[in-house]
C-alpha cells in the first residue's frame, strides 16, 4: 500500500527463475553450489508458500551480513554422532538453512533405524520458515519436532524489555490419501517479518501486534520495530518462546537469555540454536493404520460444523500448501520495489536480473 492507501501492483515470477536467481546471488557470494541450492529452495518454498515476509526477499539483508562478516558464506556445517540415535550439528556460522537442513536428514536417517532422531544444532543462523523443515521430513515419510530461538522481540509475561523471540514452534505428521499436518506457528500475534514487510511495503500494521518504544500500541511498522512485539495469549505465548529457547538455545550450547544478534544488528555472529526430531509414525501400529487415522482426523477437522461465518475449515498448513500449487502454476508475486532489491544484489555481484513472467 502507498500513502494514498493503494495496494502496490504484483509482478509475477515463475519459481524456477526465483530459484535459479538465488543460487545465482548465494554462488556469486561465495556460497558454494549446493549449499547454493539447498538455501534457494528453502527460500523459494516459503515464498510458494505465501509466507512471503521468510522467503527470497530476506536475500539483501543476509548477502549485507556475509559482507559485514558476520555470516559464513563458504564453509559448511559439521556434525558429531553423540549416540546412535541423537548428534549435534555447529552451524559454523554458516546459514541457518544448511545446519537445519543438515540436521534434519541426519534425524530423519536415526529415525529409521531407531525409530526417533533427535538433533540439536549450535551456532546456527536465522533459517526462515520452520516449515520446510517440516517438509523435509514428510518428504521422509516423518513425524517431526521442529524448534528455533531468536533474537529479542518479546517481554516476557509481566515484563518491558525485550528478552525472548519470536521463536516459532513447528511439528508435522504425514498423511494418507490426506492433507499432511504441518503446524508452523510464531508465538507472536504477528511474526516479526510482517512487520518489516509492511514496512518494506510502506504499509500499516494491525494495532494490536506490537507497542512502539513509549510502550504504546502502534500501526506503524517503523515504531514498532522499535517498540516490542505482544505474545499471542499473554503468558501461555510468553510460555512457548521460552520452551523454545530451552530447547534450541540452552540445550544447543547456542546464545539463549536474549543473547541471539538480531539478523540486522551487524556487530557479530547471530548464534542461533535449533532443535530437530524426527520420529517414525508406524512405531506402535502398521503404517497403513498410522496414515488412515491422520485421514480420518483430517476428514473430522475439515468436515465439522462450522461458526457463523465461516465458509470452509482448514487443517493447519493446508492454505499454504494450496497457495503453493497455486503459485507453481501462476508465479510468485512480488512488488516493484523487492524486485528492485534483488537485482541490486545481482548487479553487485555481476548475475542476471531476476527475469519476470509477462
Ligand atoms: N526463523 C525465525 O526466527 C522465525 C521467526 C518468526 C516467524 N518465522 C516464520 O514466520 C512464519 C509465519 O508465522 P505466523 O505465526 O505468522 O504464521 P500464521 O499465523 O500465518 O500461521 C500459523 C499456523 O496456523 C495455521 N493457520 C493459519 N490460518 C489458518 C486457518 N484459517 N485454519 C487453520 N490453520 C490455519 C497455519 O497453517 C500455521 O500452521 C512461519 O513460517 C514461521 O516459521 C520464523
Amino acid at each position: 500500500m502507498d500513502d494514498s492507501g493503494v495496494q502496490a501492483p504484483k509482478i509475477n515470477v515463475h519459481s524456477t527463475e526465483a530459484q535459479h536467481f538465488v543460487e545465482a546471488v548465494l554462488k556469486g557470494n561465495g556460497v558454494p553450489p549446493e549449499n547454493a541450492a539447498v538455501i534457494a529452495r528453502c527460500l523459494v518454498q516459503a515464498d510458494l508458500r505465501g509466507v512471503d515476509t521468510h522467503g527470497i526477499n530476506r536475500i539483501p539483508s543476509y548477502m549485507a551480513r556475509i559482507r559485514q562478516g558476520v555470516l559464513n558464506a563458504i564453509d559448511s556445517p559439521t556434525l558429531n554422532q553423540i549416540t546412535p540415535a541423537v548428534a549435534q550439528v555447529d552451524g559454523n556460522n554458516t546459514f541457518g538453512f544448511l545446519g537445519a537442513h543438515m540436521g534434519m536428514q541426519r534425524a530423519i536417517e536415526m529415525a529409521q533405524i531407531y525409530g526417533i532422531g533427535m538433533v540439536s544444532v549450535k551456532h546456527s543462523n536465522h533459517f526462515g520458515m520452520s516449515a520446510w523443515v517440516v517438509q523435509q521430513a514428510i518428504d521422509a515419510g516423518m513425524m517431526s519436532l521442529v524448534f528455533t530461538n531468536s533474537s529479542p522481540a518479546l517481554p516476557v509475561w509481566g515484563g518491558k524489555e525485550k528478552l525472548m523471540g519470536v521463536s516459532p514452534i513447528a511439528c508435522g505428521a504425514p498423511a494418507g490419501k490426506e492433507k499432511p499436518f504441518i503446524l508452523d506457528m510464531a508465538p507472536s500475534v504477528a511474526a516479526r517479518g510482517k512487520i518489516y514487510k509492511a514496512k518494506r511495503r510502506g504499509e500499516k500494521i494491525p494495532s494490536d501486534w506490537a507497542l512502539d518504544a513509549e510502550g504504546r500500541q502502534t500501526d506503524d511498522p517503523s515504531a514498532a520495530l522499535e517498540g516490542v512485539m505482544l505474545p499471542m495469549g499473554g503468558p501461555k505465548g510468553s510460555a512457548l518462546s521460552i520452551m523454545m529457547d530451552v530447547f534450541s538455545g540452552v540445550l544447543s550450547g547456542s546464545a539463549f537469555a536474549g543473547h541471539v544478534t538480531n539478523p540486522y544488528d551487524p556487530s557479530k555472529p547471530a548464534d542461533v540454536g535449533h532443535f530437530l526430531v524426527a520420529i517414525k509414525p508406524d512405531l506402535f501400529m502398521s503404517l497403513e493404520d498410522f496414515k488412515d487415522r491422520m485421514d480420518f482426523l483430517y476428514k473430522r477437522v475439515v468436515g465439522c460444523e462450522k461458526m457463523a461465518g465461516v465458509e470452509r475449515i482448514y487443517m493447519p498448513g493446508e492454505i499454504e500448501q494450496e497457495t503453493e500449487q497455486r503459485r507453481l502454476k501462476e508465479g510468485i508475486p512480488y512488488v516493484q520495489a523487492e524486485i528492485d532489491a534483488l537485482n541490486e544484489e545481482a548487479d553487485r555481484v555481476g548475475v542476471g536480473r531476476l527475469e519476470v513472467m509477462q
